[in-house]
């Protein structure tokens, strides 16, 4: 709950921050940051909180994990956030959901909203896919909001730093 509402504040405040872009220019590349800074504001300052809590991570535990590779793939974790495009079929799904539901869950937020809300993960992975990042930003980006045990440490520190960031 506390969490909760400290992200709510970083959130409301974060219009007025600005961002870390020092950070930013020592981890992503050109063809990274296309894509970074089409996510609000909110969200760019998220993903800096996670990447920076990951890196204190990675650095306490003593792993071999790549740090420039991890700290990209934090960077660009919510990327899906960005997209949001509908297929034909998925819209259909939500349509008939509003019907059933007698319009309940337009009343919260708009349906794209919702849609990218509970799949920007997967949205996220198939655009790096598709714009040729390799298997493990694929990988990672793709189940961070997954349950169940991974062997992953990056995705089991992406997991855990998302949650207080
Ligand atoms: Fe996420
Ligand atoms: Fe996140």
């Amino acid at each position: 709950m506390f969490q909760r509402i400290k992200q709510f504040y970083w959130d409301i405040t974060s219009k007025f921050k600005s961002i870390d872009r020092e950070f930013v220019d020592r981890y992503l590349y050109d063809e990274d940051k296309v894509l970074f800074y089409q996510l609000k504001k909110a969200e760019q300052h998220h993903v800096i909180r996670v990447a920076k809590n990951a890196k204190n991570k990675i650095n306490e535990l003593i792993t071999n994990v790549d740090e420039n590779k991890f700290m990209r793939i934090c960077l660009l974790h919510d990327v899906g956030k960005i997209g949001g495009d509908l297929t034909v079929i998925d819209r259909s799904i939500l349509v008939l959901a509003n019907k059933l539901t007698k319009g309940k869950i337009k009343k919260y937020t708009n349906i794209n909203k919702i849609y990218v809300y509970y799949n920007h993960a997967h949205i996220g992975a198939d655009l790096l896919k598709k714009k040729g990042y390799d298997e493990d930003f694929v990988k990672t980006i793709r189940y961070h909001h997954s349950e169940g045990y991974s062997r992953d440490i990056m995705l089991n520190i992406l997991r855990e730093v998302d949650d207080i960031s």
